[in-house]
Parts: C-alpha cells; structure tokens; sequence
C-alpha cells in the first residue's frame, strides 16, 4: 500500500493481553495502516516460555529470551512492556528501551505507581514517548480522556470502580446471597485473581490505577504511597444486604480529589446510591467518572480486563506513535509535575454505620448519646429482626468529619449495650 516504514514492535509478555495484541496487529493489519498512514509490525517478541502453545503463531517473529536484550534491538521502534510486575525484568527493560531511544508502550500499573516519576523524566529527557493506556481499566481509554479530550478542564473529582474482580466478588454476593468466602473462591476458579489475590482483594491493583489517574488529573508526581488502601475482605453480605436496604451498593471505589487541605486520594468500600450509574454497575466491569469546570460529569463504562479490551487499549498508543503524536507520560512535563501533598483528613460525608445491640431499655440512647457527644448526626436509623438477645441496628449519618466518627466508634465499646465491632463506611456523594 505504501513505501513508509513500518512502526516495528517488540512485545514483551505473552500471556493474554500480548497475544490479544499480536492478534489485532494481524487482523487489522490494512486498517491500522490506512488509519496510521504507515503499517504496525511485530519484529521480535520475548516471554518465559518459549514452548508453550498460546493458540498464535509466532513463527513469522524473532525470539528473544531476555526482555533487556529485546528491548535494546536496532530493528524495535517501540518496546511494548506486558509482562507486569513493579520491579526485576519489567523495571529494568522498561529503562533499556528509553536508554536505547525506544518509544514504550505498557499495561504495567504497578511499575508506573512506585517508579512513575523516575520513569516519566528519563522518557521525556530521552525524546520518547511512553503511554500507559492498558494500565487503567483495560479497555476504557481514561487515559487519553484525561490527558487530550479533558485537557482544557481543571479537574475536580476522579472516580472510579477500577477492579473488575472485586466488583464481580460484590455484585455476585448480593445476586447470590452467598458470604466472601464464596465468592472468592467462584472468582479464583474463574481466573479472576492476581496470582497474588491480595492485589485485587487489598485493592492494591485498584489503589496502583488511582495513582496514576491522580498525577494526570491534578499534575501531580504519583504518589500511590499516598493512596488511602482498604480492600473489600471485611464486607459482610448484611452490610450488602442492609445497604442495599437503605437504597445503596456496596463498591471498592477509587476517589481522588483536590481539597484546601491537600490531595485525597482513596481506594475503599464506599456505599453509593443505588440507581446511580455506579450502583447500577454489575459484574467484573469497570466504570470512571470524571468530573471537570467545563465539562461537567463524564461516565465511562467497559471491560476492566480481558484479551480484546487491554490489547484494545495498548493498540491505541501503539497507533498514536506510529501518528507521530507526541503527549508527555502525564499530561504535562515530568519535571513540572508538582509533588503531591497528601490531605491531612478527608472530605466530610455521611457515613453508614452497623452495630449489633443489646436488646435491652436504654440501649440506644446510650449509642444516640456516644453519637451526639462525636458530633454526629443521626440523618436515618433501621433495626432489623432481632435474635433473644441483640438487634442489628444500621444508622446513616449526616455528614461529618472520618474524625468524628473514629471517636463515635471508639465510644461505641464503652457502652455496654453494643456487641462485637460496629462497621463504618463512607457513603460517596456521586
Ligand atoms: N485484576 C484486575 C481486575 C485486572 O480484576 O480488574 C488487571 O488490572
């Protein structure tokens, strides 16, 4: 079709996402060249097994052992990084692409959430572009929304469910009025988890995307150390089933925002109104809201994961540089990006409050006082079929400072009428 060079990739990691991606450099070899106005080629790949058979040839490409050697190679325009990991191979191939002038194309979160800055200045003081798209919430392209479409807003509020596996964990608990442990289980025999499930669970996965969406968000250095981290193994299905009660959802949700006091960045289990786009969303999907002064609310929805929506996403970077569109790692020069100021406490919300009570006189007067003596307000109150001896109770709140309920819930134990630990959880306004 035409004499231009081709944009030559180098792929690293073939496990689903590189196979997705060598897949749609083939089938839509005419349609990226026409669109690109220069063909997309595969040179040479790498992965730990050689041997194995993932369902694509990979005879017309070199192989490569060593994603160092991969790449540095002359014949590799643009390293593309799947392999994952915030540090060994990753890491260190990720910079011998930049050292050796490669543009770099990654799905990897947690390399970009601990070594982001570091990485983002030597792109940029190498001439190279490096894009993350595949990073966060697979195939919803929040990055590009971010950086490009967005560009003239000042940001005030990025949301977001960002981990399928925790979303499919939630949603299937309320659906089948099973406990966490079993739906933990569904999901690992699904194929859902990390190899190491903490990081979908813990909402680390979900914390590391969040840090990134901050620093494009607000031109700040990521600080995922910064993320406020709670993942969702305390959910119980009677909060699900009692929020849900009271007209809300039960999801692990990423909130980042700039407040007088700082940058408050947040990854836990937040109740949100049910009939809102957020409650509404089922299954392993992701969803991110996007608020800015000019454009108002912004909801992307779509696959968080999976073969065709992550390469999806890595191919949209892969086709920017072959456009010749040169953007910064996040949205603005590394070196300008300013550090970010951690919030010293979190914006005021209500708060949804479960405890089991005493079922004795006077027992909720005395939580109605440890309450008022926090000052925090009682906005609405449920107590629900009681056993002989105690009653769940759910109160949601007024809004109030997370101080004022810290020191509710260390009142509640001097109290005598409340039995186990009482449950806090922040309901986000959306
Ligand atoms: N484990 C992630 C999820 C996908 O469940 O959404 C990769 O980040």
């Amino acid at each position: 079709m035409t004499d231009i060079a081709p944009l030559r990739l180098g792929i690293a990691g073939l496990g689903t996402v590189g196979v997705g991606v060598v897949k749609i450099v083939r089938k839509h070899a005419k349609l990226i060249e026409e669109r690109c106005g220069r063909p997309v080629t595969i040179t040479a790949v790498a992965a730990r097994n050689r041997a194995k058979d993932r369902g694509v040839d990979l005879s017309p490409y070199e192989w490569e052992d060593d994603p160092v050697a991969l790449a540095a190679r002359d014949d590799v325009d643009v390293y593309v990084e799947l392999m994952g990991g915030s540090d060994g191979p990753a890491k260190a191939s990720v910079e011998a692409a930049i050292a050796a002038g490669k543009h770099v194309v990654t799905a990897n979160k947690a390399l970009l959430a601990h070594h982001g800055q570091a990485i983002a200045e030597a792109a940029e003081a190498a001439g190279i572009v490096l894009r993350f798209e595949a990073a966060v919430a697979g195939g919803i392209p929040v990055i590009k929304a971010l950086t490009e479409g967005l560009a003239g807003n000042e940001i005030t509020r990025v949301m977001g469910v960002m981990n399928g596996t925790c979303n499919y964990i939630l949603t299937r608990m309320q659906a089948t009025r099973q406990g966490y442990d079993v739906l933990f289980d569904e999901a690992a025999k699904l194929g859902y988890l990390e190899a190491d499930p903490q990081l979908d669970v813990g909402g680390i996965d979900a914390g590391h995307k969040l840090s990134l969406l901050s620093a494009i968000a607000f031109g700040t250095q990521v600080n995922f150390d910064a993320v406020e981290l709670e993942g969702i193994t305390r959910i119980t299905l009677a909060d699900i089933e009692q929020a849900a009660d009271m007209g809300y959802r039960i999801k692990l949700l990423g909130v980042a925002q700039t407040t007088g006091r700082g940058l408050e960045q947040r990854m836990s289990p937040c109740l949100v109104p049910s009939n809102s786009p957020l409650g509404q969303l089922e299954g392993g999907t992701n969803m991110v809201v996007i608020e800015g002064d000019s454009v108002g609310q912004i909801v992307m929805r779509g696959a968080g994961a999976g073969e065709g929506p992550t390469a999806s996403a890595v191919m949209g970077d892969v086709m920017d540089i072959a456009r010749g569109i040169t953007i910064s790692t996040f949205g603005k020069p590394a070196t300008k990006l300013a550090p970010a100021v951690p919030a010293k406490a979190t914006v005021p919300a209500a708060f949804y409050l479960r405890m089991t009570l005493q079922d004795k006189p006077g027992a909720l007067a005395k939580v109605a006082q440890v309450l008022g003596d926090a000052g925090v307000s009682i906005n609405r109150m449920r107590q629900y079929g009681h056993d002989e001896t105690v009653a769940p109770v759910i109160i949601v709140t007024h809004k109030c400072s997370r101080a004022a309920i810290d020191q509710a819930l260390a009142g509640l134990g001097g109290t005598g009428v409340v039995a186990g630990e009482p449950v806090a959880i922040r309901i986000e306004a959306v």
